[in-house]
């Protein structure tokens, strides 16, 4: 294994730990929710920035990433939550996007919100009728902060660890602008976003030729 690979956690205890949390997001919103609350201590997702290479308005769909896209296969799946972590949401709309498996983004106009042109590896999609959701796409790469960024000069250079954003938001809560990292990636300590935010870190169990990764959601109340 490459030193900078991500690692997967063998199978063993950890295969019915997986087991045991699939089967709890595939059963009742409310099950699933005890549990969360239980594990995370109930609090909403922590944010992080949009950063450059957000952009308005991709395609929905869940498949981010076609059969034939570079890379290893990932399947995320998760739920999302109201502020009790107990209340699943649904109807929430979900905005992702990542880059491809070289850490290179659709677009080299950082900052460019409403650039119109071909999405790849971006997309939304609304949770089911239990707040849940699944996206099937591939592990992104790594990059370096580029140069010149306005407010992050003093970072340009500086490798991200892998990342795929989210944006989530549902009418009654506060959307939520976060970015998803993977637990043992050795970029996180030193990253000026996830190196404070250890809770927005997952760990991915091997399922054949996928990765899986649960990541649950907890948008604060509006009122
Ligand atoms: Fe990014």
């Amino acid at each position: 294994m490459d030193k900078h690979q991500i690692p997967t956690v063998s199978l063993g205890i950890s295969r019915r730990i997986f087991l045991y949390r699939s089967a709890m997001i595939l059963g009742s919103g409310l099950l699933a929710g005890s549990a969360f609350a239980a594990k995370q201590g109930c609090r909403p997702t922590e944010s992080d920035i949009l950063g450059p290479f957000y952009r308005f308005d991709a395609p929905f769909h869940a498949r981010l990433a076609s059969p034939d896209e570079p890379g290893d296969r990932l399947v995320l799946t998760g739920t999302v939550f109201s502020s009790d972590c107990r209340t699943p949401l649904p109807g929430a709309l979900i905005e992702v996007w990542q880059a491809n498996h070289a850490g290179l983004y659709d677009t080299n106009k950082p900052g460019n919100f409403t650039e119109a042109s071909t999405f790849h590896l971006r997309g939304k999609l609304y949770t089911n009728e239990k707040g849940q959701y699944e996206i099937e796409t591939i592990m992104p790469g790594r990059y370096p902060v580029p140069p010149n960024l306005l407010g992050l000069e003093k970072y340009a250079g500086l490798t991200r660890p892998a990342h795929i954003h989210f944006r989530v938001m549902e009418s009654l809560h506060v959307p939520v602008t976060t970015q998803l990292y993977f637990k043992g990636d050795p970029f996180i300590a030193n990253d000026p976003w996830a190196g404070h935010k250890p809770s927005l870190a997952i760990d991915l169990k091997q399922d054949g030729k996928l990765r899986r990764g649960i990541f649950d959601v907890v948008l604060a109340r509006g009122f």
